[in-house]
């Protein structure tokens, strides 16, 4: 994509990354793509933000020279060095080996452990500032949002925030890089969510941390280095962000996701009677099959809602393993502090119990009712899991 100016001087050289099945291996977007996101500052001193990922080098630095001749860049500032930003480098470092590389201490030693780079490189200090001419950089310490190298840079005179990782999302903006050009952020907001509680959400004190530093510095413009640049309204991110965070403390959002996996339909044939108790009691909803949704797309969901409903089965004397999967991912992104009913099938012995209480220990989950059968759900069985839907829902609503 050809370069945007989106401030006199500032320009946005956005990467539209389609090709990436998994982000970070894990995570898929190969419907939604993702950004990775640069930004050139040209004034007396030219500093380029960030790069992006190594696969995307030729055609980036293809457009960075179509801008700029790198021969005359004086900065790369490296806000954060995991290779989605950083993975062209070595390759800038050929092509600009007068530009000097900022970033903070940690960054430098990861600039030498992950490229072998030492030469013509300095550490910046938190609150440190560039003058560039009419711009003026400040460098921000942002410890693990989303490495314990990472930090943030503003810039004074347009009063952008270049935040990398801080306040992105999965998702191409087909139409543009501005928030303005969409009347309808659903989607972009739905995608910040699951990027958040697929990338960030593991360290949401340090976000919250970040805000508070941050707190009270004009923004009239957020530049992160996935997805959209927010210049119609710049709080509206940093607000979601903010919000999202908090639920890393609880409590979250007054709605229940309902979770289930079924190996022969036995508690499958459940989810509907548990779902409408739910509904009864007025509460939001939100299910997922987990065996056909990947974690990706569950995750957002168990993060922002008060209440989880685990439906599945004993499996060998434990939980169904498509479940456990599923709450593990949920206890390394952190997203404690939630309330939990559980119903499932059993063959000849249950034991999905026994590995829910240890599993809530670790994760502070209080697990309410539980309705485990043997065999097949029976009428009385669907009627019970109605009535116990309908007291979850109403106790998430009054909570
Ligand atoms: Fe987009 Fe933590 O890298």
């Amino acid at each position: 994509m050809k370069p945007t100016p989106i401030s006199e001087n500032i320009y946005c050289l956005s990467i539209h990354d389609r090709r990436t099945r998994l982000f970070e291996g894990l995570w898929p977007i190969e419907k939604e793509g993702i950004t990775y996101n640069s930004y050139l500052i040209r004034d007396e001193k030219t500093v380029l933000i960030d790069l992006c990922k190594e696969l995307f080098q030729q055609e980036y630095l293809g457009e960075l020279k179509a801008l700029v001749d790198p021969a005359s860049i004086d900065y790369l500032v490296v806000n954060h060095m995991e290779p989605d930003h950083s993975g062209a480098l070595r390759a800038f470092r050929e092509l600009a080996p007068q530009a000097v590389i900022l970033g903070t201490p940690k960054a430098v030693k990861m600039m030498d452990d992950f490229f072998g780079l030492k030469e013509n490189i300095r550490a910046v200090s938190d609150g440190e500032e560039l003058e560039l001419g009419r711009h003026k950089l400040r460098f921000v310490s942002a410890p693990m949002v989303h490495w314990p190298e990472t930090m943030v840079t503003y810039e004074t005179v347009s009063q952008t925030l270049f935040s990398c990782d801080a306040f992105g999302g999965y998702g191409i903006p087909e139409k543009g890089i501005f928030d303005e050009e969409y009347p309808d952020l659903a989607y972009f907001e739905g995608e910040s969510l699951r990027y958040y509680a697929n990338i960030v959400a593991a360290f949401s004190k340090p976000v919250l941390n970040a805000g508070e530093k941050l707190a009270g510095v004009p923004l009239r413009m957020v530049a992160p280095s996935h997805g959209l640049v927010w210049r119609k309204d710049p709080g509206r991110i940093v607000d979601l962000y903010m919000r999202w965070s908090s639920y890393g403390k609880g409590p979250a959002e007054k709605g229940v996701t309902l979770l289930h996996g079924s190996m022969y339909g036995n508690t499958e044939k459940m989810v509907a009677s548990v779902k409408n108790g739910l509904e009864a009691a007025g509460v939001p909803v939100d299910a997922h099959d987990v065996t056909t949704t990947p974690v990706s797309y569950i995750l957002p969901s168990i993060w922002k809602n008060q209440g989880v409903v685990i439906g599945a089965p004993t499996y060998e004397g434990t939980l169904f393993p498509t479940m456990q999967l599923v709450l593990y991912m949920a206890e390394i992104k952190r997203a404690f502090n939630k309330q939990a009913i559980y119903f499932g099938s059993y063959g000849w012995g249950g034991g999905a119990v026994r590995f829910l209480k240890n599993q809530f220990e670790k994760m502070n989950w209080e697990l309410g009712e539980t309705l485990e059968f043997a065999g097949q759900a029976r009428e009385e069985n669907l009627k019970e899991a109605y009535e116990m839907g309908k007291r979850f829902g109403k106790l998430i609503l009054e909570g």
